[in-house]
Formats: C-alpha cells, sequence, structure tokens
C-alpha cells in the first residue's frame, strides 16, 4: 500500500475480532513508532502492550462507566440497527467498543517522561507523534486502533498495576485488534479550508 492510502483509510476502529494479535506484529508497529521524532531525540517514551486478565477487567469497567455517564450527559442513546447515516454508525461504534472493551485483543499504552521546565504541550508533542506512526503502521498490517481516554478515571490504579514511576504521563491508550467492519475512506475537511496564505483570514478555499 501507498502511504497516502493507509493515510486516507486509516479510520477509527472500535470494534474487533477475537483473533489474538500476537507481540511481534505489535513489535513492528512500534518498530515504526519509534521513526517518530521527539524533542532533542531524548526518545523519553514507554510503549506497554498491556494483555493481563486484571488490565482488561479495570479498563473493561471504567470504560463502560465513563461512557454510561457521557451518553446519559449528552442524552446518547445507541441508535437503531437499521440507522445507516455516520452518525448513527459513529455512535454504535462507540457502544460497542465500551461494551466489548473488555475483550479487546491488546493494549497499547503510551507514556512520555513529563520534560520539566517545558510546557505539557512540548511532551505531548514528544509522543503523539510516534502513536500516529503507530496508528499508520498498524493499519497498512491489517490492524484497527483508536487513540482513546477515559483511561484517565481510572490512571492512578492502571499506573500502579503497571508500575509506572513517578514523572511519567500516560498520552493515550490504544486498544489494538483485526477490524470487524473495513477500514475506509475518512472523512475531513479540506486542507484548503484550514489553510492561509500569510495572513489568517487568506484561506486557500476563500482568498481574500
Ligand atoms: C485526543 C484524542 C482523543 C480521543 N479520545 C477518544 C476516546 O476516548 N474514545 C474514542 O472512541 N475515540 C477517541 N478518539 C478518536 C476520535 O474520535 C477519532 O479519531 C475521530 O472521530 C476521527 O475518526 P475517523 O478517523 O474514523 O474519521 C480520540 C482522538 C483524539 C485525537
Amino acid at each position: 500500500m501507498e502511504l497516502s492510502d493507509v493515510m486516507r483509510t486509516c479510520r477509527a476502529i472500535r470494534r474487533y475480532t477475537d483473533e489474538p494479535v500476537s507481540d511481534e506484529l505489535l513489535m513492528d508497529c512500534l518498530r515504526l513508532a519509534v521513526c517518530a521524532p521527539s524533542g532533542s531525540n531524548q526518545q523519553k517514551w514507554r510503549f506497554c502492550i498491556l494483555r493481563s486478565a486484571k488490565i482488561h477487567q479495570l479498563l473493561g469497567k471504567t470504560y463502560k462507566q465513563g461512557w454510561a455517564d457521557y451518553a446519559a450527559q449528552m442524552k446518547l442513546e445507541r441508535p437503531s440497527a437499521d440507522d445507516a447515516s455516520r452518525s448513527a454508525r459513529f455512535i454504535r461504534s462507540m457502544f460497542e467498543l465500551v461494551e466489548n472493551f473488555d475483550t479487546v485483543p491488546a493494549y497499547v499504552m503510551f507514556c512520555a517522561l513529563r520534560t520539566p521546565f517545558m510546557e505539557e504541550l512540548y511532551t505531548g508533542a514528544s509522543i503523539y507523534p510516534a502513536m500516529q506512526n503507530f496508528i499508520l503502521a498498524a493499519r497498512e498490517k491489517g490492524l484497527g486502533t483508536v487513540i482513546t481516554t477515559w483511561y484517565r478515571l481510572c490512571e492512578e490504579e492502571l499506573k500502579e498495576l503497571v508500575g509506572v514511576p513517578e514523572g511519567w504521563v500516560v498520552a493515550a491508550l490504544l486498544p489494538v485488534g483485526y477490524p470487524k467492519g473495513k477500514f475506509g475512506p475518512i472523512k475531513r475537511r479540506p486542507a484548503e479550508e484550514a489553510t492561509c496564505i500569510d495572513h489568517w483570514d487568506a484561506t486557500l478555499s476563500n482568498p481574500e
């Protein structure tokens, strides 16, 4: 696959088959993840492949609760199965992700060492490029994943289980598996709407 095809079809995948995902395959993706840049090339990152039953249980319970609270707050209900609209498919996929979170084949937790005297964005900028490389590499190998953040609701317990040392932050937790559905074209607003030349208001889609 061309890199541009990988990028254009790298949808967030939230539904996985039961097929196991080997450490070796995850390592193939992580070897590409570490090609990413980091501040001063410090590479202060740690990728934790999580497989233990205890962690699956903790995350499964937490993600179900997190989504239940969020869905109640946002008044979201599970769309009927015959609703094929994009938003219905998106909300259904969120329901399915949390309902099956405890049986996801594997998770990869991306951690970064907090850089002293630098703003948080700097730490983030030193881990998210590696995460995106991982996501693209996984897509190329037929694996699906999605960035998730609800681990924050059980972050201390999770860090303790994994033994994350002081000073390290969890940047995101990615469930990984073979997709149940299909990879497909992603939908984004045109880059021209977000790009300007010389002046903020002079976007390529609306030049002054
Ligand atoms: C910072 C960040 C946090 C995200 N958190 C979650 C999350 O907690 N749960 C989830 O299902 N998706 C999460 N996502 C995935 C986004 O919803 C997804 O990337 C976006 O909707 C685009 O999806 P698409 O590539 O399939 O079009 C997150 C993405 C980012 C960049």
